[in-house]
């Protein structure tokens, strides 16, 4: 049976990258996904088409079907949702179903062009009480807005780690931006996360919890805090970032397969051998900074609810930095004259 899906997966036409045709609606509808086999998937995490469309042949090892079939399986999954090889120009119109969400700042959402995208990881990193988790509540908030007023009209899924959400935090920022803080509160799915294993459980888990909700928005806040306190040492090292890898990988094939935005949080740690330049850097290095493909630095700007923004690396815009306020009502611009009287030296 798995045979056809080979010959159907290379009919796949380039232009079904846009505009997805609904083949098949759950795995078992897969060619060659029998119920025994369709278990397995489930067991490893693989609930929906979607996500199976961004697995990799060895993740499926666990199936216990030939790599064979693991490709066949995989490749129906491409084909369904409308993945294939794409010409540049037809990268383009993809690059058109990126959607943006706003932060809640005008001036933040100027340096990452209109807002954080949906597809890709935008990273948020910096010392304690720097901004980081109040961006993320504010981000819970804002996806429920309407396109127009710079939302995606979705739900939130928030992985939190430190136990640091606030309920009370979303309601005063839907108040004030005029929305119902039930109906806003209903909208945000919350996992707390026990250790860095379960933490990666809860994304390997999370595909279905995304399609059924309309998720626009997933947050792993902090990123980082429980491997950082689990995987001490040196020779620790090597596996973390291989964790941290493949958790950060599981995350970008779920903002890709359901044109979501992905956020997480990062801590930094002091540089002892730097004598120029930023003496902090982001935990987890390079591995995470690569498949982060946006990466944002907060810090406080003095004693006050100023915050500076820093676009320290991004696949196609200029590093910028800009100024916000953390206040009672959430993230939001300085004014002009906050500014003026800034530079003033108040
Ligand atoms: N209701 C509020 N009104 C005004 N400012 C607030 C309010 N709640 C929080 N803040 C501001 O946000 C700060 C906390 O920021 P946040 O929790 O986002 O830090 P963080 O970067 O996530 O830190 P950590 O690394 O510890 O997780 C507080 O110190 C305060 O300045
Ligand atoms: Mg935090």
């Amino acid at each position: 049976m798995s045979e056809d899906v080979d010959a159907e997966s290379h009919e796949a036409e380039p232009v079904e990258t846009v505009s997805p045709k609904k083949k098949y609606e759950f795995i078992e509808d897969l060619p060659g996904v029998g119920p025994a086999t369709a278990q397995k998937l489930r067991e490893l995490g693989y609930h929906t088409v979607e996500s199976l469309a961004m697995a990799t042949a060895r993740e499926l090892e666990p199936v216990g079907v030939s790599e064979k079939k693991s490709f066949a399986i995989i490749g129906a999954a491409r084909s369904a949702i409308g993945i294939s090889f794409v010409r540049a120009d037809e990268l383009y119109k993809m690059r058109q179903t990126v959607l943006r969400l706003t932060s809640g700042s005008k001036a933040l959402d100027g340096i990452l062009d209109g807002g954080l995208e949906t597809q890709t990881i935008t990273e948020f990193y910096g010392e304690y009480g720097s901004g980081k988790s109040q961006i993320c509540h504010q981000l819970c908030v804002n996806v429920q807005l309407h396109p127009e007023r710079g939302g995606l009209n979705g739900a939130a899924l928030y992985v939190d780690t430190e136990n640091t959400f606030r309920l009370e935090r979303i309601v005063q920022m839907a108040k004030h931006l005029g929305l119902d803080p039930e109906q806003v509160v209903k909208n945000i799915i919350y996992a707390e996360a026990y250790t860095s294993d379960h933490q990666m459980f809860l994304l390997e888990n999370a595909d279905e919890v995304i399609k059924a909700n309309n998720v626009k928005l997933i947050i792993v806040d902090s990123l980082t805090a429980h491997f950082r306190s689990e995987y001490v040492g040196r020779e620790m090292l090597a596996p973390r970032q291989q964790k941290l890898n493949k958790h950060m990988h599981k995350l970008i094939g779920l903002a890709r397969a359901f044109n979501a935005v992905a956020v997480v949080t990062n801590q930094v740690m002091a540089k002892p051998d730097v004598f120029f330049g930023d003496a902090v850097h982001p935990i987890g290095g390079h591995i995470v900074g690569h498949t982060s493909h946006t990466r944002v630095y907060l810090r406080r700007a003095s004693h006050g609810p100023v915050r500076i923004a820093r676009l320290v690396s991004s696949p196609y815009l200029p590093e910028g930095e800009e100024i916000l306020k953390v206040t009672e009502n959430g993230i939001e611009d300085v004014s002009e004259e906050e500014k003026a009287s800034r530079s003033r030296g108040r």
